[in-house]
């Protein structure tokens, strides 16, 4: 295969995790990075590794970059196209309240005819259309299977899907999990999780139930055509009051597991996240600690699964694996 020029816009732990991750692949050539606070192009490979420790010090790209910083983002994509950099990679930290300032530079990208491959929820949920829109337009291609928690099967593909069904937040199952395992509280399995750096510091997205709205409402957008915002999810998170849940899953053989739901009802979609007591005959049952499943149920296959892991690795295998797909 022949190299691939790309861009990274984005240098957080995600990002670094994939520079490092592709730093021994010689299909991937990282050419530009940009963070929050503008970006470069980069005149020799070495330098990446670099950067990555110029960050890891603290310090931004601005400060790095000195005369060659480009600090505007839509002059900092403008600038890939003429570099003939093929796949913009985004994995800035996600904005749930209006999906920017990341959705402007991946529609720009794409209209500009740069493949965009993003593991960031926010453009997602606020611009799919437009996205879609900007692809067409600039006849070049996104894809986000990093923002799902499981990537779609290829085996689904072209089928009408009927409802989707997913463990979708590695952090949420690990705190159950723990809770139920061990039988601790809730206040111990977060602590837990954050000492252990599955949870952030602030785990409300996670928790609250955010993360896994997004992901199944994105799931849903792709593959049963909702217009649904996040406003419209109905999202109950876990916490102590998890407790009782998991007590009654006790005393009937079942579990709880945080389950993001899509499914047709009275002719619309409608989607839903919330605690969810299974039975040890349901695939979710067995999906521990940070691991994630979803089920797809389609007209003709019937229920077709995905597993994906948590962790460093894990998504930059699943961005390399998107940026292969979107040079085809
Ligand atoms: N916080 C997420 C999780 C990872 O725990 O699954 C990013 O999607």
């Amino acid at each position: 295969m022949p190299q691939i020029d790309i861009a990274l816009l984005g240098l957080g732990n995600v990002g670094r995790a994939f520079a490092r991750y592709v730093s021994s692949d010689e299909r991937i050539h990282i050419r530009a990075v940009a963070d929050s606070s503008g970006g470069l192009l980069l005149d020799r490979p070495e330098q990446i590794q670099q950067l990555i420790a110029h960050k890891e010090s603290g310090r931004s790209i601005r400060d790095f970059a000195a005369a060659s910083f480009i600090k505007d983002a839509p002059e900092f994509v403008k600038s890939l196209s003429s570099e003939s950099i093929r796949v913009l990679v985004e994995s800035l930290p996600t904005n749930l309240a209006d999906g920017q300032p990341a959705l402007d530079s991946i529609k720009a990208a794409l209209a500009c005819g740069i493949n965009a491959v993003t593991v960031d929820k926010g453009p997602l949920a606020w611009g799919f259309d437009a996205l879609k829109e900007a692809a067409l337009a600039g006849n070049s291609r996104l894809a986000y299977s990093g923002t799902t928690g499981v990537s779609i099967p290829d085996e689904i593909t072209g089928e009408r899907v009927l409802e989707i069904r997913g463990v979708l937040n590695g952090t949420t199952n690990y705190i159950l999990t723990e809770m139920q395992e061990r039988n601790i509280s809730f206040g111990e399995a977060l602590a837990n999780a954050q000492e252990n750096g599955i949870a952030e510091p602030d785990p409300s997205l996670d928790v609250d139930g955010w993360d896994t709205a997004v992901k199944i409402l994105i799931l849903a957008k792709t593959l049963m055509g909702t217009d649904a915002e996040l406003s419209d999810v109905s999202r109950i998170g876990i916490g102590a009051q998890t407790d009782a849940l998991i007590e009654n899953g006790r005393a009937t053989g079942r579990i709880v597991r945080l389950v993001g739901r899509a499914r047709i009802w009275q002719g619309r979609v409608r989607v839903s996240v919330a605690p969810k007591l299974v039975a040890p005959e349901s695939p979710f049952y067995s999906v521990e600690g940070t691991s994630k499943l979803a089920v797809f149920r389609t007209e003709g296959r019937s229920e077709v699964t995905a597993y994906a892991r948590s962790g460093r690795d894990a998504i930059s295998q699943t961005i390399l694996d998107d940026i292969i797909k979107v040079v085809g």
